[in-house]
């Protein structure tokens, strides 16, 4: 199939625009795999036609395909576990501490996928039942991708992606088994909103006591990990935490955050900033 470097570039360069995202090398050769679904049906047989239709924009919808197509929405259940272990004894007991007038938790789970990441925290706060009785608690999931926002709404997982990360109590103990398939139990879908959002644009209204924004940046150039960092810091209380994927990190690209003595991959707003 015919994928000169110039459409390469071209498909990249689209998914970057409207992103922020890099396209990774291991995408990069893997186009033709990815875009060979759409090229079937455009009854096309070139990466280089397809990047010629979508780069005349007549076609928002053809583009939007492909954007999509070239998104990353790798996730599981309680991704890097100890993290959310952290969560689970200290963060989120320090939160409750610090919140114990208003009784009001806010939460965001910034890039969150097809939503495995917002329902674990809120199986983790429903394990944690006791503590958060009578709290109002907000958990909100956003994507740039309507695809993976559907999904994640739908809060219904293949055996591949229900087993992944999730210990079989929890799978029992929450999801209905849906065909092939399992469905989280209503009771928990209802407690996680979803919306579909852009993080280079505002953040929803309000501060946050707890923004995850894990695995999302790590394709972004490091000016525009910039410029996202500073949004989240005005989207977080300043006694609140941001959460990054393992391997993240804020060194070098903001002095707005800090890490956590306590946690890692856990960031503080700096209180001088
Ligand atoms: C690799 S997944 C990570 C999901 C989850 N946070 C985790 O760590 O398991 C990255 C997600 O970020 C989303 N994303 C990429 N660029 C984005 C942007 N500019 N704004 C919002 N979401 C974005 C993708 O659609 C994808 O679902």
């Amino acid at each position: 199939m015919e994928m000169t470097p110039l459409a390469v570039r071209s498909l990249a360069g689209l998914l970057e625009q409207r992103t922020g995202q890099q396209l990774a090398a291991g995408r990069r050769w893997r186009l033709e795999t990815t875009l060979g679904p759409i090229l079937k049906r455009l009854d096309i047989d070139s990466l280089d036609h397809l990047a010629g239709l979508v780069s005349t924009g007549a076609n928002p919808d053809l583009t939007n395909e492909v954007v999509e197509a070239l998104l990353n929405h790798e996730t599981s259940f309680y991704r890097d576990l100890a993290v959310f272990r952290g969560l689970a004894q200290d963060a989120l007991p320090r939160l409750a501490a610090a919140r114990e007038r208003e009784r009001r938790l806010r939460i965001w789970s910034a890039g969150c996928s097809t939503g495995q990441e917002a329902y674990s925290l809120a199986m983790l706060l429903d394990a944690q039942r006791a503590q958060w009785q009578g709290w109002d608690v907000e958990i909100l999931g956003t994507d740039i991708s309507p695809v993976a926002i559907a999904q994640a709404r739908g809060g219904l997982y293949s055996q591949f992606e229900a087993q992944r990360g999730l210990p079989i109590t929890e799978l029992i103990a929450n999801f209905d088994s849906d065909r092939e398939a399992w469905r989280l139990k209503p009771g928990l879908r209802d407690r996680v909103r979803f919306a579909t959002h852009n993080l280079f644009d505002p953040p929803p209204a309000g501060r946050f006591d707890l923004v995850l924004c894990r695995n999302v940046l790590l394709y972004f150039v490091p000016e525009r990990r910039t410029q996202v960092f500073e949004r989240l810091a005005e989207a977080i209380a300043p006694d609140g935490f941001l959460m990054l994927g393992a391997g993240e990190t804020v060194l070098h690209l903001t002095d707005r955050s800090e890490p956590d003595p306590a946690i890692k991959g856990l960031y503080r707003t700096r209180q001088s900033a």
